[in-house]
């Protein structure tokens, strides 16, 4: 089934980013992959066309303003946004102790980049009438449950979430956006002793990307439930 959506997916070359593009694609719609490494993003993208896809690698460093720039002039049109890429650092200590800059290169990555994002497709979307983000956060980003764990990484998760509440509103009605916890996943960032494929932490990425009319927005989900911010 072929379908004219274009969705962006960030940090595609692996992990859940990787199993998110593949799952759109073999839903039809058409896939900028996008990664920093072009070999790399070049290589993901060919094994998801290999399997039928309609993928394409597009360069992006979403901490790079200007990259973030250069791909909206190259692909103007984006009807689905899932800011997925990340960085989880190392971090040895607690809140008080962490460099600063580990805060600030944790939102660079994870919340700059995102907005960056969002500012550079969501008006485009607005106009449109149509359109879906997907803001991949973590448990560890929910204030409600927010204990010692990763500091740069869960202020970032959570000013993650901030962003979806206010993207949901600046997007209007027709514009769908909500974060996900995609739970412990085997990736890189996870480690092998997680628990979840990453076709689980894939799974309710994809149910929002593809949320039709009508559908929430401004929520923050797992296995395709709301759950507390
Ligand atoms: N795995 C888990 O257990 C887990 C749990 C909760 C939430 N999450 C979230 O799920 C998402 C995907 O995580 P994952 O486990 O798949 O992680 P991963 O395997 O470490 O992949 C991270 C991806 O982000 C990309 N990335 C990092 N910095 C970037 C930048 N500046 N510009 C562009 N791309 C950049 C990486 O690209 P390079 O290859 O170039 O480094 C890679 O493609 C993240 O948002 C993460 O926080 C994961």
């Amino acid at each position: 089934m072929t379908d004219s959506r274009i969705a962006l997916v960030t940090g595609g070359n692996r992990g859940i980013g990787l199993e998110v593009c593949r799952q759109l694609a073999a839903r039809g719609l058409h896939v900028l992959l996008a990664a920093r490494d072009e070999e790399r993003g070049e290589r993901a993208a060919e094994s998801l066309r290999a399997g039928g896809g309609q993928v394409a690698f597009v360069p992006l460093d979403v901490a790079d303003e200007a990259s973030v720039h250069a791909l909206a002039r190259a692909h103007p049109r984006v009807d689905v946004l899932v800011n997925n890429a990340a960085v989880l650092l190392g971090e040895d200590g607690d809140a008080l102790s962490i460099p600063l800059g580990a805060y600030r290169e944790s939102l660079e990555v994870n919340f700059l980049g995102p907005l960056a994002l969002c500012q550079a497709f969501v008006p485009g979307m607005r106009e449109r009438g149509h359109g879906r983000v997907v803001n991949v956060s973590s448990g560890a980003g929910q204030l409600s449950g927010m204990g010692g764990y990763a500091p740069a990484y869960s202020a970032s998760k959570a000013a993650l979430n901030a962003l979806t509440r206010l993207v949901a509103h600046a997007g209007g009605r027709r514009v769908l956006v909500n974060s996900v916890d995609p739970g412990w996943v085997r990736t890189d960032m996870g480690g092998q002793s997680a628990p979840r494929s990453v076709e689980q932490g894939a799974d309710t990425v994809v149910w929002l990307a593809t949320l039709p009319e009508g559908g929430p927005s401004g929520g923050f989900y797992h296995d395709r439930r709301p759950v507390p911010w």
